[in-house]
């Protein structure tokens, strides 16, 4: 059954992002007050600075009880950490060298650690060790579930480092692939979460802005069945929320 998305529209990039830092920030203190942690996916790419900056600032830092949250990624460029063009060195400037967060919650994703498939292979293997050790899977079962996983969405409905077109996109058993070839940009390889691990999330939200994106959008949002666009497999057995900003609604 296909599942109808939440969708909440804003007046501005900025209104959006507040909003989402909130929605975090709440289901932050409800998931660690449950369960004594929070697990977040974080997006790359430009959509996400002003959340990543919200969530850094008071008030909204201060909900997050960030010893006990720890930082994932869905996808990332092949490109050494502290370059421009990673996802991660946007999540480092705007919010992991503002609050703090123990290094040990911070699972980066080595995507330079050898071929863009070993680092595939080795990021699968630090989230199953994860995973493991937090009790919440044994090795055998199929798909971890993340508390949040953020993602954006391109203009050609690709959403993290899944592509239209792309063999990773019909992946059924691996949690993480490498990427390469595509017409993306910048032009590197990229390492990217699986639809079997970003559909077991208990929840996925879409931030999405820019004229750019209207007639994707209004695709995928009015026809649910639509599979023209990677982002529409998105299709989490938990919640699925899309914040856009009101020129895309
Ligand atoms: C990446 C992202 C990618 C991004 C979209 C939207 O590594 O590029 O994970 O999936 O979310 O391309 O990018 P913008 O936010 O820059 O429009």
């Amino acid at each position: 059954m296909i599942k109808k998305p939440e969708i909440r529209s804003y007046s501005s990039l900025s209104e959006l992002s507040l909003a989402a830092a909130e929605y975090i920030a709440e289901l932050a203190e409800a998931r660690i007050k449950e369960r004594n942690i929070f697990t977040l996916v974080l997006s790359g790419g430009s959509t996400p600075r002003q959340l990543y900056e919200k969530l850094a600032n008071q008030p909204i830092s201060n909900r997050i009880d960030w010893q006990h949250a720890h930082l994932f990624w869905g996808d990332e460029r092949c490109v050494p950490p502290d370059n421009p063009d990673s996802n991660f060195s946007l999540a480092f400037e705007t919010l992991i060298s503002r609050v703090d967060l123990p290094p040990a919650n911070i699972h980066r994703i080595p995507a330079t650690t050898g071929s863009p498939k070993a680092a595939a292979e080795e990021y699968e293997k630090i989230l199953r060790e994860f995973f493991q050790a937090v009790g919440e899977t044994d090795s055998i079962i199929s798909f971890p579930s993340f508390d949040l996983v953020l993602l954006g969405m391109g203009v050609d409905g690709h959403t993290a480092s899944l592509f239209p077109g792309d063999a990773a996109l019909g992946e059924k058993t691996s949690w993480v692939v490498a990427v390469e070839g595509t017409s993306a940009s910048p032009p590197v390889p990229r390492i990217t979460l699986t639809f079997p691990v970003i559909n077991e999330a208990k929840c996925v939200l879409f931030l999405a802005s820019g004229s750019s994106k209207l007639q994707v959008i209004q695709e995928i949002l009015n026809n649910p069945h639509t599979v023209t666009y990677p982002a529409a497999k998105v299709q989490p057995s938990g919640k699925l929320l899309w914040f856009i900003d009101e020129g895309l609604a």
